[in-house]
C-alpha cells in the first residue's frame, strides 16, 4: 500500500454541501470511491432520504441499512493492491429516531410502537432540531464506530448533506437542541455529536458550479461555518466546469467575419455572410462565459481553501463517469 499524503488526512468524516442543484450528491458519492482505495472502508450516508444515492449507483432505493454499493479503485501501480468498499445509507429521520431509541435504551421494540402511535412524525416534525441532531448523530456514530480488535469500522465517512442555507443549523446540533434540552441523554448525546462535528476529525465541504448563485452561497456558507460555529471548513469544489475551446488570444482577437465568411464559402455552403455573423456571436457569447467563468473562480479563490475542479459530463452521469470524477479528485490531492 502506497502511503500519500492528501489534503485532508486525518479527517474521517467530510460533510458535502453546496446550494440546491450543483451536484453534492454527485460530489459526495466521488469522493466516497475515491476515499476508497488500498482497501479502505467507506460509508456514503445520504441525508435527505430522497434515494439519490441508490439511483447513481443503479441500485433498487436502500433500506435504512448500511450496504455495500461500489468497490474504490486499486492503485494502478501496484496490481496486487485492492480497492476498498463503499457502502451506502439512506438516513430517513424516522429510521434515525428508531435507531437512536435502539442504542441508548434498547427499545427498538417500542419505537416501533410509538411509530404506530404516529409519535415518530410528532417527535421529528415538531422538533426539526431533533431530526438534525438523530441525522448528524448517525453519521458521528458511524465515523467514531469501533471493530472488537478496537480498529475503525469504517475509515471515513462521506454525508451528503442539506443544501448551504441549511446547513448550519443542520451541523450546529447543539444550539438546535438546547432549546430542547438542557439534560438528559438527548443533550449528552447532542453534545458528543458536537464534539465530533467541530473536531479536526471533520471537515465540511462546498460544491458550486461557477455561476454567480451558487459562488454567493459557497462563500456565504465558508463565512457561517468559519464564524458562528467555528467547524473546519473543507475544499471547494467547483462541479460542471466547462472547459476553454480556445486560448485567451484567439478569444480576444475580433473575429474576421469576411474571412469566416470566405472560408465557408470555399468549404461550399450558402449564406456564408450570415453564418459568419452567427459565428463569431457564438464566439463572443463562449468567450463572455469563459470571462464570467474566470471571474466567478477568482471569487472562490478568494476564501483561501484548497479547490478542485471537476469537469461538466456532456452524456451525463453514470457509474464510469462517477468513477472518472473520483480519480479527478484523487489526482488533485483531495482522497
Ligand atoms: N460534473 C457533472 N457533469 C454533468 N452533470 C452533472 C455533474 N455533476 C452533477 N451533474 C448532474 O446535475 C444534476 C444535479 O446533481 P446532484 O443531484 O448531484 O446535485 P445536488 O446538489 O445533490 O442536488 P439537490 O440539491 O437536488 O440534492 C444531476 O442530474 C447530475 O447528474
Ligand atoms: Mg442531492
Amino acid at each position: 500500500m502506497t502511503a500519500r499524503d492528501t489534503d485532508w488526512d486525518g479527517v474521517r468524516l467530510h460533510v458535502v454541501t453546496g446550494k440546491g442543484g450543483t451536484g453534492k450528491t454527485t460530489v459526495a458519492a466521488a469522493l466516497a470511491l475515491a476515499l476508497a482505495h488500498s482497501g479502505r472502508k467507506v460509508l456514503l450516508i445520504e441525508a435527505e432520504g430522497r434515494q439519490g444515492i441508490a439511483r447513481l449507483f443503479d441500485r433498487p432505493p436502500l433500506p435504512y441499512e448500511e450496504r455495500k454499493i461500489a468497490i474504490g479503485p486499486g492503485e494502478a501501480d501496484d496490481g496486487r493492491d485492492p480497492g476498498g468498499d463503499v457502502y451506502a445509507l439512506a438516513i430517513d429521520p424516522e429510521g434515525a429516531l428508531l435507531d437512536y431509541l435502539q442504542m441508548f435504551y434498547n427499545m427498538r421494540s417500542a419505537g416501533h410502537v410509538l411509530t404506530r402511535l404516529g409519535l415518530v412524525d410528532f417527535a421529528t416534525t415538531i422538533a426539526p432540531g431533533l431530526s438534525d441532531v438523530l441525522v448528524t448523530g448517525k453519521a458521528t456514530e458511524a465515523a467514531r464506530r469501533k471493530q472488537q480488535g478496537g480498529g475503525y469500522v469504517y475509515d471515513s465517512v462521506v454525508l451528503d448533506a442539506p443544501p448551504t442555507g441549511r446547513v448550519g443549523r443542520f451541523l450546529n446540533v447543539s444550539a438546535e437542541v438546547s432549546g430542547l434540552a438542557k439534560v438528559g441523554p438527548i443533550r449528552a448525546h447532542a453534545d458528543t455529536v458536537a464534539r465530533v462535528i467541530k473536531s479536526p476529525q471533520t471537515a465540511v465541504h462546498l460544491v458550486s458550479t461557477l455561476e454567480e448563485m451558487p459562488v454567493q452561497e459557497a462563500l456565504d456558507g465558508i463565512a457561517e461555518l468559519r464564524g458562528v460555529t467555528g467547524m473546519q471548513v473543507g475544499g471547494i469544489v467547483i462541479n460542471m466546469a466547462r472547459p476553454a475551446v480556445l486560448s485567451q488570444e484567439e478569444l480576444k482577437a475580433p473575429p474576421d467575419v469576411p474571412a469566416m465568411a470566405k472560408a465557408l464559402g470555399t468549404a461550399g455552403l450558402h449564406s456564408t455572410e450570415t453564418l459568419a455573423e452567427a459565428l463569431a456571436d457564438g464566439l463572443a457569447e463562449h468567450a463572455r462565459q469563459l470571462e464570467l467563468q474566470d471571474r466567478e473562480r477568482t471569487e472562490l479563490e478568494a476564501a483561501g481553501q484548497p479547490i478542485y475542479t471537476l469537469p461538466m459530463v456532456a452524456e451525463g452521469i453514470d457509474l464510469a463517469a462517477l468513477h472518472r470524477l473520483a480519480a479527478e479528485l484523487r489526482d488533485q490531492g483531495a482522497a
